[in-house]
């Protein structure tokens, strides 16, 4: 048994990114200035869309995408139950409503077949979140969203740099929006990006992040900016700091490299773990290339003499930390309370819940790590089944 525990997420920072950071608090500049642009940049280029602002959350950057196609209180937003809070509890600060939506049962991505019935007079919005980092089925989704003139906005927060039809997510929807938490593909301790191929929503999503103001305080305070600025609407304090930008700017140029790493493990996971009936192992389709940010297995109950709880216990008990994405919205005592949904409403997530346990995939693992993942998942189904 290993000695150490296997940590569910280690980020991989290295020397540049402490380098970077202390280059930036010793500039004297530690707010929006030209790191963030120059995050900014790079990120619109490495995504392949004309504009991205960067904010201090994916959950501000999802808030300011709603506010930039201008949602208003009644209004409906499609949104899957299977996801975080963050997706719905956005639209809940317009006071318009999250209509949650069921899962495939093989992506476990928001399902198409069940936006048609879901779509009503006050629909205004979709959210489709791509899942663990597997991309959504956006050729059917922008088809119903064109058809009845919603607008998409891509919760993008797993999916950095997963591509759907060699084309990247964050660039299908009128806007996408990214997330930089401590366990994402890139990290910048807590940040987010909106990307847009939209000039005016790109403004209105810069102007709303920083108090409604016509123009940012890396204009104001520059050579070529003034003292003058006013206040166009009422908006949040969401700009993302330079100190974040320096750290994300590094991790941006790192992407490929941890990303291939993260394949690498899925890779050695799904041969490792492929003939164990009593698991389901996620899928990945072959017009996607997945981002895996999460590898989240399904255990057969059926198979085996254990709940996924025992099952979560047993890997503990052997060192390897876990975790579980996600508690459906409609069982979160909120959605099932305010809205009455009930588990029967959405079968396949439902059934997927009680089933799920991420495995840890991260760069930081080391090539011990990743063989004792399998033996102590290949060991604990072996002395389970039934
Ligand atoms: C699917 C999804 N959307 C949005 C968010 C929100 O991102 P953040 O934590 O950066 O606010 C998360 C965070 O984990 C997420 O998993």
């Amino acid at each position: 048994m290993r000695s150490s525990f296997l940590a569910f997420h280690v980020p991989d920072i290295g020397n540049e990114e402490v380098a970077a950071v202390a280059e930036t608090l010793r500039s004297g500049w530690l707010t929006t200035g030209p790191k963030v642009h120059a995050f900014e940049h790079d990120f619109a280029n490495y995504i392949g869309t004309p504009h991205a602002v960067a904010v201090n959350s994916g959950t501000a950057a999802l808030h300011l995408a709603l506010d930039a196609i201008g949602l208003q209180e009644g209004d409906e937003v499609l949104v899957p139950t299977m996801t975080f809070a963050a997706t719905a509890e956005v639209v809940l600060y317009f006071k318009a409503r999250p209509v949650l939506i069921d899962c495939e049962t093989d992506t476990l991505n928001l399902d198409p077949a069940g936006l048609e019935k879901a779509i009503g007079r006050h629909t205004r919005a979709l959210i489709p979140v791509h899942f663990a980092g597997h991309a959504c089925d956006m050729a059917a989704i922008l088809e119903i969203a064109r058809t009845h003139r919603i607008k998409i906005i891509e919760d993008a927060a797993h999916a950095l740099p997963a591509a759907y039809n060699g084309q990247r997510v964050g660039t299908f929807g009128e806007l996408g929006c990214f997330s930089f938490y401590a366990t994402k593909a890139i990290c910048t301790g807590e940040g987010g990006m909106v990307t847009t191929a939209n000039p005016e929503y790109a403004e209105s999503v810069r102007m709303m992040s920083l108090h409604g103001i016509s123009k940012d305080a890396w204009k104001r305070y520059s050579a070529e900016g003034s003292w003058y600025y006013e206040v166009v609407r009422p908006g949040f304090k969401y700009n993302m700091t330079d100190i974040a930008a320096a750290l994300g700017l590094v991790q941006l140029d790192k992407c490929n490299r941890m990303w291939q790493a993260r394949r690498r493990i899925a890779k050695i996971y799904a041969e490792a773990l492929a003939d164990l009936d009593e698991i389901v192992l996620p899928a990945a389709r072959s017009n996607v290339e997945h981002a895996w940010h999460l590898y989240p297995i399904r255990l057969g109950l059926e198979q085996l003499r254990i709940s996924r709880a025992e099952f979560i216990g047993l890997m503990r008990e052997q060192n390897i930390g876990t975790s579980v994405h996600f508690i459906p919205l409609h069982q979160h005592p909120f959605y099932r309370d305010a809205y009455r949904y009930r588990r029967e409403d959405f079968p396949n997530a439902s059934d997927a819940y009680e089933r799920l346990v991420s495995l840890p995939i991260y760069p930081a693992m080391g090539e011990n790590d990743i063989a004792d993942v399998v033996t102590v998942v290949r060991e604990t189904i072996r002395r389970n089944r039934r």
